[in-house]
Order: C-alpha cells, then structure tokens, then sequence
C-alpha cells in the first residue's frame, strides 16, 4: 500500500490519500471494507491550539482495534499523536477516548463492529485534556484514593496468631463485580452530573466506596459514608444510568450508588 499525507495549513486539515492498494493481508468483505477514515482529534489547550481533526486512511482487518489504527497512523504518518495505552487488553484502564461519540476503550473496540467507514476519535469528556487523545485523570485518581480503596480493620482484628478472615459466596457476590474497575473514567466521561459539576465525586468514586462499604471484612463503611454524603457527592447523581451503560467491564456504578444511598437512608446496615 502506498499513502501520500498531506497537509492543508489554512484549514488546520490533514488528509492520507491512497494511491494504490494491494489486495494481499486485507479481507474485505460486504461488512468489512479495506481501509477506514480515521479521523483523529488533534489540540494542545497548554498552547491554546483547539481541536481540529486530521484524516487518515487505515487498512484493517476484521479483528482490527481502534487503538491499532491509532498506531498505525502513529508509526506511519503522524507520530506526533498523543494517545496513553498500555497493556491492550482491556486491563489497564489507559485508552479510554469517545470513538464515534460513544466513551469506548480503544484497544478493546474492534473497527469491525462500529459499523462504518469512518472512525472518529476524541478526547473524553469531563476530562481536562492534555493533548490530542490524551487526558488528565488526576483528579479522578485523588477521588478514587478519598474513598479509602482498601480494607480497614481494627488492629485488634489483625497480627500473628489470628485467624483469616472467612466470608460466604454471597459475602463475596456483594461487592465483586464492582472490584472489576480498571479505573478507566469513561463512567465518569459519560456522566452528565460530571458535565455541570466538576466538583462532583463521579460514577467511578462512589462504585468504588461501595465496593469497600458491601466487603464483609471492611470497617471502614462510616468513614466512606461520611466523605460521599456531602454537597457534591452522592445526592449530585441523578440516576441517568450512562455510567453502567458505557462501562466496558460490567460494573454498575449507578446500582452501586442506589445501593449506597441505601446506607445512608438506613435501608441498609
Ligand atoms: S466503573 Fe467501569 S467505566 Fe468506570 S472507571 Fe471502573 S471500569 Fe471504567
Ligand atoms: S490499553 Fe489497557 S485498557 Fe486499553
């Protein structure tokens, strides 16, 4: 394949044209086509450059990732995109962006199943953005660490001599799914609370105090149960549901909310 990268200044447009194309290493198929439009987010707030979106065109394949395409446009044409990934499967947490408007993990999306040639990547939303794709999750981190996302006990409970500290499936089926957060922020990405409430604790610190206040083993539930019942915690979420519905590892953040607020209420002990 050969591609020629052209650059138009004046309208801040960058655009990949193919000149020709080899058939050989590419399926195309009525569902799947060669090659893409990539279309990626490029600005830089610290140098007051906004956004504009430069275009490339991909070859894919059926189990192609967003998060490849990426790299490809990186290795071959730009490698001056910012993007943060790590582990490429869904563990990490790093490439969280919006890919066709929808808070997605990149490495995780397959191009096969976005239904389109075109393929457009943003920032998150509710994030400050560093550069490009990427974005500073540090006040999400400092909440997350606020909720206390550790088992507290009391001393007398631990040291030698004392037994482990034994707990029921259902003890388990309590909090486990809500351990699955790899801390990724797209829950908080799609937040509309987050949008008008920068101050607001966000899908992902709450799912994470209840994960702790549901452990059996925990005795930290009055601490956690203090820091969310204030005036831009619990009470700010307004149960629109877009955080579990745009998680990519089956937590329900907004269940774990209506949960915690169940503590709160006195519903739950
Ligand atoms: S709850 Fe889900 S969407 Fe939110 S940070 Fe954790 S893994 Fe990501
Ligand atoms: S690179 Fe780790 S979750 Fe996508």
């Amino acid at each position: 394949m050969r591609y020629e990268f052209t650059k138009c200044k004046d309208q801040g447009f960058g655009k990949v044209e193919l000149l020709a194309s080899s058939k050989s290493g590419n399926i195309a198929t009525p569902d799947m086509p060669e090659s893409i439009t990539l279309r990626i987010s490029k600005s830089s707030p610290a140098e007051n450059v906004l956004a504009t979106f430069e275009e490339f065109k991909v070859p894919v394949k059926k189990w192609t990732t967003v998060l490849e395409a990426i790299l490809y446009v990186k290795q071959n044409f730009d490698h001056s995109v910012a993007v943060r990934y790590s582990c490429r499967q869904a563990s990490c947490g790093s490439c969280g962006m919006r890919i066709n408007g929808y808070p997605r993990l990149a490495c995780y999306t397959k191009i096969s199943e976005l239904d389109s040639n075109v393929i457009t990547v943003e920032p998150m939303y509710n994030f400050p953005v560093l550069r490009d794709l990427a974005v500073d999750m540090t006040q999400m981190f400092a909440t997350h660490k606020k909720m206390k996302p550790y088992i507290i006990n009391e001393e007398s409970e631990l040291g030698p001599g004392k037994k482990e500290f034994l707990q029921t499936p259902k003890d388990v089926e309590n909090y486990l799914q809500f351990s699955y957060c790899i801390k990724c922020g797209l829950c908080n990405s799609g937040c509309p609370t987050m949008a008008t409430d920068k101050s607001f604790i966000g899908p992902q610190g709450l799912a994470q105090a209840y994960r702790y206040v549901a452990d059996s083993r925990d005795k930290g539930a009055k601490d956690r149960l203090k820091i969310v019942d204030e005036s831009h915690g619990i009470w700010r979420c307004h149960f629109a549901g877009t955080c579990s519905h745009v998680c990519p590892k089956g937590v329900d953040p907004a269940m774990a909310i209506q949960l915690l607020r169940g503590y709160l209420l006195g519903f739950k002990k």
